[in-house]
């Protein structure tokens, strides 16, 4: 924003500004209505940043993850709503979402695809992620250590850790992609809408949070629900890997592409991915994982709910099995 444009954002955005600078209420009312159709949802600091000026002194991490976001290619990945389905599987107490009556709010974290970087992988940052994961004996370890570890830019732009929930220990354990709104907000995985589907899905093969452990590849909200980008999952992995460590599942469910592509370290799509049982080494531990589509992505397209009951029936049939 340049000129006369720039100076009217500088007015727009310092709202401390002295006296004579100072707004009528209408017009600070214009300014959010004018963020939030810009799509801004949350506030990242308490005071102005002119980013024209400071480029050079702030850190880079929190460029990176903000400037990851291509705002404008969300158009081609929305995803028209689809009729509703009755008799459709888990359809028990469903949500408004379901049957195309939600379409407001975006609930998919991948909602906007992950941008192409071909940044190099942070080394220290990895490095310093395994050193502190491989020191944790316990959930409680691991949470201080990602607590205290500044190396994933996305901790930046997010509001709080989202780490699990569900058993501390459980034979299966679930993966997804990424925090959204909602789970920054509460600090937890799938509390949302895609959230409240999982929970139904899993009531539907008899699966609750006592016996289940649900977690996702990246432990902090992207800015915009972007898809994490590789680097991103790669920074957290050392972390994931020593998570599946104390957990000790029997058994892991992948939800998404995203999840899918970093666990199963390809480049393949989900609906290739998904559905077929892979033994995947989490540092020690070589575990069953298997991927199926994600429960944003069905609250879109509730007629992809067909091939997500094939594939719980797989882990149920797994768990059976012993
Ligand atoms: N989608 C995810 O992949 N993870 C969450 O925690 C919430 C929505």
């Amino acid at each position: 924003m340049r000129g006369e444009q720039g100076q009217k954002w500088k007015n727009t955005v310092n709202i401390n500004a002295s006296s004579e600078n100072k707004l009528k209420l209408s017009e600070y009312q214009q300014i959010l209505a004018w963020y939030e159709q810009m799509g801004v949802d949350s506030a990242i600091g308490e005071t102005p940043v002119n980013w024209f000026e400071t480029e050079n002194t702030i850190d880079q991490s929190l460029i990176r993850a903000l400037t990851m976001h291509p705002a404008t290619s969300t158009e081609k990945h929305r995803v028209a709503p689809a009729p509703a389905q009755k008799n459709s599987h888990f359809t028990q107490n469903q949500h408004p979402a379901e049957n195309g009556q939600q379409q407001k709010t975006e609930i998919s974290p991948s909602h906007t695809p992950a941008p192409q970087t071909t940044a190099p992988l942070a080394q220290p940052s990895l490095e310093l992620a395994k050193k502190l994961a491989s020191q944790c004996n316990s959930l409680n370890d691991l949470q201080q250590a990602l607590t205290e570890f500044d190396g994933c830019g996305l901790k930046r732009t997010a509001k709080n850790l989202v780490f699990y929930r569900g058993a501390e220990q459980a034979d299966i354990m679930i993966i997804g992609e990424a925090p959204g709104r909602d789970e920054d907000i509460v600090g937890k995985p799938f509390v949302g809408k895609a959230g409240q589907l999982l929970d139904r899905m899993l009531k539907s093969i008899n699966l609750d949070e006592q016996t289940t452990h649900i977690t996702n590849i990246v432990y902090w909200r992207p800015p915009g629900n972007r898809t994490p980008t590789s680097e991103e999952g790669h920074l957290c992995r050392p972390f994931l890997n020593r998570q599946v460590e104390l957990v000790q599942p029997k058994m892991i469910l992948l939800l998404g592409g995203a999840a899918a592509k970093q666990i199963f370290n390809t480049v393949t799509g989900i609906t290739k991915l998904r559905g077929s049982w892979k033994p995947i080494t989490y540092n020690s531990s070589t575990v069953p994982t298997i991927a199926t589509l994600h429960p944003a992505y069905l609250l879109r397209t509730p007629i992809a709910k067909k091939m997500v009951w094939q594939d719980l029936q797989q882990l149920a049939q797994k768990r059976e099995a012993g």
